[in-house]
Order: structure tokens, then sequence, then C-alpha cells
């Protein structure tokens, strides 16, 4: 069941405001969601949506289906290598050559830190370093999944890798580099997994966005069986074939070549992931804040709260009101860098040092605004662990 504003509030009564909290019950609920959802498909964890050592090791004790860690940069893989953490995808390319030389370290000291790349440039900048350092760096191919219809681009725009003649062309340039050994693939596919078919009072666009997604489903598992099958034919030994995210684990699983799925939004399930129709999770990390004024009889004002997530500047990127029910952002100030008004209607009554529960539209974002992360679990505190900024560590 979820806990309701009494639970938190006699939970978190004696502690600093704001905080941010992750509720370990809610938590386990979703790990095991998660789990069903993927059937037998390993899970990789996206670390920019969890941002939080303990999580990811709590994650990865949890259940052996989790396997290896999606960094986000490479001085994230190997600050984490130095942890002990190992089999570290850094999912988006790195041309820095301090932080490529540091990889460079760890991989022949045995660590699995796989590089992102796509293009020659990416494959030139491995090919030097790595002869100068005398290693071979470990490569992960990013295939790019978006769909093109005519007048729609319906994805990202990553990879210039996006179907068998460019990989083609890829792989010849890359047969080239002795210091660069392609060890597996990756396509994500976002229109999918991080676009939500649900949106509440979008009922047309939700339409529009099933149909979009049923045939790019289809379109993009085929581009990626017949770039797996080219580079198996190639005699590429693959330790993975990588896919999806949070909202596509029900189809990215029906791919045969798929050998593992990322997930990391879906563990704290913030609020742009309620907008899904093919499951639901729940609401396990929010952030509390304070109510310090009351400037009219409706109108409670907490200090912060101001956490807008990235992406496109738009009304779903604002932290929401959670608990208790019956609160709403004013519409003119939202959530503000220091204080966040909220319209209050419903039963429970509120008073000043009372606090109001938030939920972010994001999940590892909120761990950018908070040094640490309360756990909480049974109606009680049992932790305050760092969040990678707690450690210091602002990698993004
Ligand atoms: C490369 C890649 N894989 C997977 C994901 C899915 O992550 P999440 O489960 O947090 O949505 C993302 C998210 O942006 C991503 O960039």
């Amino acid at each position: 069941m979820i806990p309701d504003y009494s639970y938190y509030q006699k939970v978190l009564q004696k502690e600093e405001f704001p905080l941010a909290y992750v509720d370990l019950n809610l938590l386990d609920q979703n790990i095991k969601d998660i789990l069903a959802r993927a059937q037998e498909k390993k899970i990789r964890l996206a670390s920019k949506s969890i941002r939080c050592r303990h999580i990811l090791e709590y994650l990865l004790d949890y259940n052996q289906q989790f396997q290896g860690i999606m960094c986000f940069t490479a001085p994230e893989a190997v600050w984490l290598a130095r942890a002990g953490f190992d089999d570290l995808l850094i999912a988006y390319p790195s041309y820095q050559k301090a932080h490529l030389e540091a990889v460079g370290q760890a991989v022949k000291k045995g660590k699995k830190i796989y590089l992102m790349v796509d293009r020659i440039e990416h494959l030139q900048r491995l090919q030097e370093l790595g002869k100068n350092a005398k290693c071979t760096f470990l490569v992960c191919l990013d295939l790019d999944m978006s769909s093109r219809y005519p007048s729609i681009h319906f994805g990202v725009h990553r990879s210039s890798v996006n179907d068998l003649p460019s990989t083609e062309t890829f792989v010849r340039y890359l047969k080239q580099c002795s210091h660069v050994s392609l060890k597996g693939v990756m396509g994500y596919e976002a229109q999918i997994a991080g676009l939500g078919d649900n949106m509440k009072g979008k009922w047309l666009m939700n339409r529009i966005i099933r149909f979009l997604k049923k045939r790019s489903i289809k379109e993009i598992s085929q581009r990626r069986a017949e770039v797996v099958e080219y580079l198996y034919s190639q005699e590429y030994d693959l330790h993975f074939v990588n896919g999806g995210g949070t909202g596509s684990l029900e189809t990215t699983r029906e791919e045969a070549v798929v050998s593992e799925i990322t997930v990391g939004s879906g563990f704290y399930s913030p609020c742009l992931f309620d907008e899904y129709s093919n499951f639901k999770h729940q609401p396990a990390a929010g952030f509390a804040i304070e109510i310090v004024r009351k400037p009219s009889n409706h109108i409670y004002t907490c200090l912060g709260g101001g956490y807008v997530a990235s992406g496109m500047a738009d009304i779903n990127k604002v932290p929401q009101p959670y608990l208790p029910k019956g609160c709403k952002l004013d519409q003119n100030e939202m959530a503000g860098e220091v204080q966040t008004p909220i319209h209050y209607s419903g039963n429970t009554p509120l008073a000043i040092g009372d606090i109001i529960l938030m939920r972010h539209s994001k999940a590892g974002e909120l761990c950018e605004r908070f040094n640490h992360l309360h756990l909480v679990r049974n109606g009680q505190i049992t932790n305050k662990v760092f969040t990678y900024r707690g450690e210091g560590k602002c990698f993004l």
C-alpha cells in the first residue's frame, strides 16, 4: 500500500528540511515489478537515473538479473571502478583526452569499461591514445534507433550509425584500429522507452504516440537484428546487445538479439513515468519542503522546491506536489528558486513547520539537489546515504 501524508510526516518530522527520501518499501515493489517486466533479460542499471552509490549497490545485491551499470561519463565510470564496481558501459561518447587516458588505465588493470562510439572521429581518438598508452579500448557501437517518417523524426538525435550500410562503413574503419575492440552494441529507442503515451488531458496526442510507437517498434527491431547479425558474421565477440529503458521493457524484451535492457527511472519512478499505458510503478522517491509562511487562507509557502528537470522546457518538467492530497502549484510562480507557494484544498490541517511532499519530474536529477537520500522503511528512517553530489561528485 502506498503510504499517506501522516506516515511520512511522522517518519520525517525530526529531520532538517528540505530533504530527499527514498521509500525502500516502494523501491522493493518497483524492483520486483521491473524484474517481472523484464522476464529473462538481464537489466543494466542506468546510473544517471539513480545517482547514488548506495542504491546502485542495493540493486546489484538484490538480484543477479541486475548486471552492470550504464554510466553517463568517463570520470564517473573510473570513479565507480575504483569503488569496486565493474562492467561499466558509458552510454554517451567521451572525447576528453584525460578522461580517456584514465579509462585506459582502468582497462589495463582488468576493469571492463566500455566506451560509446559511432563516429570515425571517436575511433581515431581512441586509436591514437590507445597506441600511446599501450592499451586496447573496449567499445560499444551506438546504433541509432529513431524512426524517420515524412516530416516526423520520431526519436532522439544521437548516433550517425543508423542502418546496415552505415554500420558496414563504420566497421571497415574499425577493423583498421588495432587499439580498439568492439565488444557491445547499444540501441536506445527513446521514442518508446522515454515517451509517455498516457498523458493526462492529451487524448489525441496519446493516440498518435501509441500509433507511432507501434509502427516504430516493428521497424527498429528489424534494424537491430540486421545489424547484430552482421556484426556476428564479422566474427565480433559481443559481450552484450543493449536496448531499451524503463518505458520499453515489454517490447525490448521481445527482441531475441537483445541480451540486456537498461533500467534506471523505474526504480524511483518520478512523475514523468506516471504517463505510460504499459506499466505503473510506485512513487518511491521524493522530497520534502517545509511550510515557512502563509500569505493567505489557502496558500502555504514553502522554502525551496524549484528543482526543474532537463529537456524541453514544459510544464511537465516542474516538480509536482504529492502529499498531502489537495495541493497545487501556483500557476504564476510554480516551483520557485527559493520559495514555492502551494494552494491547498485538502482536509489535513497544515501549519507553519509542516512539510509538503513533492515528486521530481525525472529520476536521478533529484540527487543533484541533495547531499543525502533519507532511506525510509516500515515507518522509520533506516539510513541516510550520500548522493553523487553528497560525495562531491558532479559529473554532469
Ligand atoms: C542510452 C540510454 N539507455 C537507456 C535509458 C533509459 O533510462 P531510464 O530507464 O532511466 O529511462 C536512457 C535514458 O535516457 C539512455 O540515454
